[in-house]
């Protein structure tokens, strides 16, 4: 087999409600989980051990060795074959919008592909679970309501079409520390979301929850109250920030506005990164 590439879409967390910790020192989740055409992209190819290679706008410091989620999703699949894995980083890390998870569930994919183990997406979900809670919601890359740590999943049929920009200030923020930090929880009580008729249905259901870690996160990181207000004042018909950030988003009705918003964003914030994209969210 000669290489081929997998796409790592970003995974957004539309809202994000915790629960109580659990005794293993993780908490109940509710999420509801999309994805955007935006991510990482990875190859693979045949190759003696398993070797790794980054490249990309925020590939530069990465480490590439067993300490990667990547390399460590390769040994996680339990065979001695070979591959040369090469990484092109376009989301930057430690961010919210699961980055590394993604590449890890990307390589799960590729490998599985690769060394034609035949596993289908709920086994690769079951390895991924050892290796991080948004690993297995990543496997799919499609609408998913995410419960427990993370790993109890079921699929949406589809979401209405939205635009979306992503916004990170430049700095990274480490999930645990402001899991640490929270002090106020929404609880895990909701029952799955209805399914949406369209746009301004899933807007004024998402306007019914929040992102419980966006407290934490924007003492840690008080950048991230800076990008929430700057892309409401977009006119976004959402401003939140994803996962433990400090990625934030602004949803729009159409691409032109978000295109047009993420001009404006980068024009008066030139150490922000901002990508414009669309949610993958109706591929069924
Ligand atoms: O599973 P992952 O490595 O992404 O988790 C990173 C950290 O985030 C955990 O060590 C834990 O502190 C926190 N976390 C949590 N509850 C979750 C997921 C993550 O407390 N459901």
């Amino acid at each position: 087999m000669t290489s081929f590439s997998v796409s790592a879409p970003a995974k957004i967390n539309l809202f994000l409600h915790v629960g109580a910790k659990r005794p293993d020192g993780f908490h109940a989740l509710q999420s509801l989980v999309a994805f955007t055409e935006a991510g990482d992209e990875l190859s693979f190819a045949p190759g003696d051990g398993v070797s790794l290679d980054i490249g990309g706008p925020f590939g530069k410091g990465l480490s590439a060795g067993e300490d990667n989620l990547i390399v460590r999703a390769a040994r996680a699949l339990g065979t001695s074959q070979g591959a040369k894995i090469v990484l092109t980083k376009n989301l930057p890390v430690a961010s919210g919008i699961g980055g590394g998870s993604a590449d890890c569930a990307a390589t799960l994919r590729g490998l599985s592909k690769l060394w034609n183990l035949g596993k289908d997406s709920l086994a690769l979900q079951k390895v991924g679970e050892e290796l991080g809670s948004d690993v297995p919601v990543c496997i799919t890359s499609r609408p998913q309501w995410m419960e427990g740590r993370g790993e109890i999943l079921t699929e949406l049929p589809s979401l209405p079409p939205l635009s979306i920009v992503l916004v990170n200030p430049g700095v990274g923020v480490p999930t645990g520390k402001v899991f640490g930090a929270l002090k106020e929880r929404r609880g895990v009580e909701l029952p799955l979301p209805p399914y949406f008729t369209g746009a301004d249905h899933l807007i004024g259901y998402l306007k019914s929850t929040s992102n419980d870690l966006e407290a934490p996160a924007r003492m840690i990181a008080p950048e991230v109250n800076a990008v929430l207000e700057a892309i409401a004042g977009e006119g976004a018909l959402l401003s939140r920030m994803s996962g433990s950030g400090a990625t934030c988003f602004g949803l729009f009705a159409t691409e032109t506005d978000a295109k047009a918003a993420a001009e404006a964003l980068k024009a008066a914030h030139a150490g922000w990164w901002v990508m414009p994209s669309r949610l993958l969210s109706t591929l069924v």
